[in-house]
């Protein structure tokens, strides 16, 4: 069984887990893709950052990752930013498929149901350095052709020529371009300039992969970036832009904006792409109701790190980073919206998924397990 398929299960006895091969084995049910909501066994490509990487930084650049990351769900650290499992981690798991391999892990990986491209850190902008999305996407074209090729000589656990039009194709990215035009010191007004730019190469990522025959997509906006404890905690002078619920006021404001575009150009693929789907997902509205209505959800910190350094009221420092020296974890992860002051911890990100998964704030309103039917 690939290493991937342990990540999906909850910690058992070893006694159970015999237990389960011996049932599984008597009832021929293959190991992956059982699915209950989908006909078809789910495939799906992630394009994007940190938010959804199951683990592609630390494979392809071996950048240490230590616990505690990862130490709610999988007790180790799987190279996800993060306590325990991320968004895209519950959707893979809400249709009973494996957790996403990264494309990049040469050890102990299954690409029997999709691939995962997004690599922490990863922007649209500049174009053709690693990981940027069109290097993700040339990457993509890469396993397609070599996955089909080898299905095709008869290897087996790979994706066929004739299944990539039935994937889902993901995407969240553009959280990093912004973050990083407003690190470079520019202005509000500046940064808002440079958004047609990013939201560009998000559209010719989509035709790119529409022309490689993908017709299902899922895109994720970009979360409240104002109300990132990091940002809080570095920006100079942030009391002057504070919102009502703490947040930098005018850094949701360039999210909103990247949004709205973001929300325009899938309208108008839809009108041009008369035979995609292309659901549009305002991740923005449900994390900032998970951060305004915080004790709600059983949170209550929704702008303090668990993991980092400092104290009150944000718990971060840019040199002591969770998992490096010095750092401090708090005892209750799942009342913190945080991890780490840029991730969200398992409990937030399991709240949210579920958001996603209510279809409220989609459009349209397609169901997560659209594509498999
Ligand atoms: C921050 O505030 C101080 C004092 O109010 C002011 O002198 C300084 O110019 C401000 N810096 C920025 C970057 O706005
Ligand atoms: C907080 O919850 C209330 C009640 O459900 C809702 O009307 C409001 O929009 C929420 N706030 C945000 C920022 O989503």
């Amino acid at each position: 069984m690939a290493s991937s398929s342990l990540y999906s299960l909850p910690p058992l006895s070893n006694g159970l887990i015999l237990f389960l091969l011996a049932i599984n084995s008597l009832l021929c049910i293959p190991h992956l893709a059982q699915s209950s909501s989908c006909r078809n066994p789910p495939i799906i490509f992630n394009f994007g950052d940190s938010n959804s990487d199951t683990g592609g930084l630390v494979a392809g650049l071996g950048f240490p990752l230590r616990f505690p990351h990862g130490r709610t769900y999988f007790r180790r650290s799987t190279g996800r930013l993060s306590d325990g499992r991320l968004l895209i981690d519950f959707l893979c798991q809400s249709l009973n498929t494996n957790l996403l391999s990264p494309y990049l892990d040469s050890l102990g990986s299954s690409f029997s149901n999709g691939a995962n491209f997004a690599i922490a850190g990863s922007t649209t902008l500049p174009k053709n350095v690693p990981f940027a999305l069109n290097i993700q996407v040339m990457q993509f074209k890469h396993f397609k052709y070599r996955s089909a090729e080898l299905a095709s000589t008869g290897v087996s656990g790979l994706i066929g020529y004739d299944k990539f039009g039935d994937a889902l194709y993901m995407i969240d990215i553009g959280q990093n371009d912004i973050a990083d035009s407003f690190a470079k010191g520019l202005s509000y007004v500046q940064v808002i300039k440079y958004i047609p730019s990013i939201l560009t190469e998000i559209k010719n990522a989509i035709n790119e992969i529409y022309d490689e025959g993908g017709r299902n997509f899922w895109v994720h906006n970009t979360g409240p970036l104002g109300c990132l404890p990091q940002k809080l905690a570095l920006v100079k002078n942030v009391s002057q832009d504070l919102d009502s619920f703490g947040c930098i006021s005018s850094y949701n404001a360039a999210a909103k904006l990247f949004n709205e575009g973001l929300h325009r150009i899938c309208t108008g693929l839809r009108s041009e792409m008369k035979d995609a789907r292309i659901v549009y997902v305002d991740v923005f509205a449900i994390k900032l109701d998970v951060i305004a209505n915080s004790t709600k959800y059983g949170f209550s910190n929704p702008l303090m790190a668990c993991c980092g350094a400092g104290g009150p009221p944000y718990n971060y420092e840019r040199e002591v980073s969770c998992g490096f020296p010095g750092y401090e974890v708090c005892d209750e992860t799942s009342r913190f919206v945080s991890w780490d002051g840029v991730h969200y911890t398992e409990a937030a990100n399991s709240v949210v998924a579920s958001k996603i998964l209510s279809m409220d704030h989609s459009t349209p309103r397609l169901a997560f397990d659209f594509f498999c039917h």
